[in-house]
């Protein structure tokens, strides 16, 4: 897909630390700031160019995270028939531990309901243990590991899913009326 420069798909939330955050569609204008928080966020970040030829992909979208008419993080990733993959994702660091990485998850669990996607993957580097304990509090479960699975260090990844079947199976509502006339019989 192209960059698109409609703002749909917005909506306002509680970043639970004061100000609300804005998580809508990332646009042109937005890559200046999106690109200063990759790299101050990542040891081989993504070049423009290749920020740009992701996101001419059809399956291919761009979301950003706003506050106060500030970009604080963004997040990229793919649609595919039954789950979502993220291929980018990372917060401004003078705005971590602030809860907005959690509502940029939460945005994409949304999605999972709404469009029967059942997954969302990605794969984090073996060295970013704050992303692996993130995607981790956020209900993520690595469930692999990606021998060199980089070009640019001999890195493993590990592959992490976060899936609705998971959640649901843990917070399955059980039917607790069956239970107690179970128990009278
Ligand atoms: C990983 C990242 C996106 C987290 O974003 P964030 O907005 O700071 O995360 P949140 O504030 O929503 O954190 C939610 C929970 O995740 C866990 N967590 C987040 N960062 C953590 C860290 N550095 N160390 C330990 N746990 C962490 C905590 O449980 C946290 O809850 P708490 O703050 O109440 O303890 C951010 O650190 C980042 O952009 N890192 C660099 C880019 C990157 O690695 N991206 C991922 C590539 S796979």
């Amino acid at each position: 897909m192209g960059l698109k420069r409609n703002h749909g798909q917005s909506s306002q939330e509680d970043s639970g630390s004061g100000s609300s955050v804005l998580i809508r569609w990332l646009i042109r204008r937005d890559m200046d700031e999106v690109l200063a928080i990759e790299r101050g966020s990542f040891e081989y970040p993504w070049t423009e160019e290749e920020f740009l030829c992701c996101l001419r992909q059809r399956n291919c979208i761009g979301t950003v995270a706003e506050r106060d008419h500030r970009i604080v993080g963004f997040m990229i990733y793919e649609l595919h028939q039954s789950m979502l993959r993220i291929l980018n994702f990372a917060v401004s660091p003078d705005h971590r531990r602030e809860g907005i990485g959690r509502q940029m998850v939460q945005r994409l669990i949304d999605k999972l309901s709404q469009q029967r996607r059942r997954e969302i993957v990605l794969e984090v580097r073996e060295t970013n243990l704050a992303a692996q304990l993130f995607f981790g509090a956020c209900r993520f479960r690595a469930l692999s590991v990606l021998r060199n699975h980089y070009d640019d260090t001999l890195e493993d990844a590990y592959y992490m899913r976060y899936s609705l079947r998971d959640s649901s199976e843990r917070y399955k509502p059980s039917n607790r009326l069956r239970q107690f006339d179970a128990d009278a019989a």
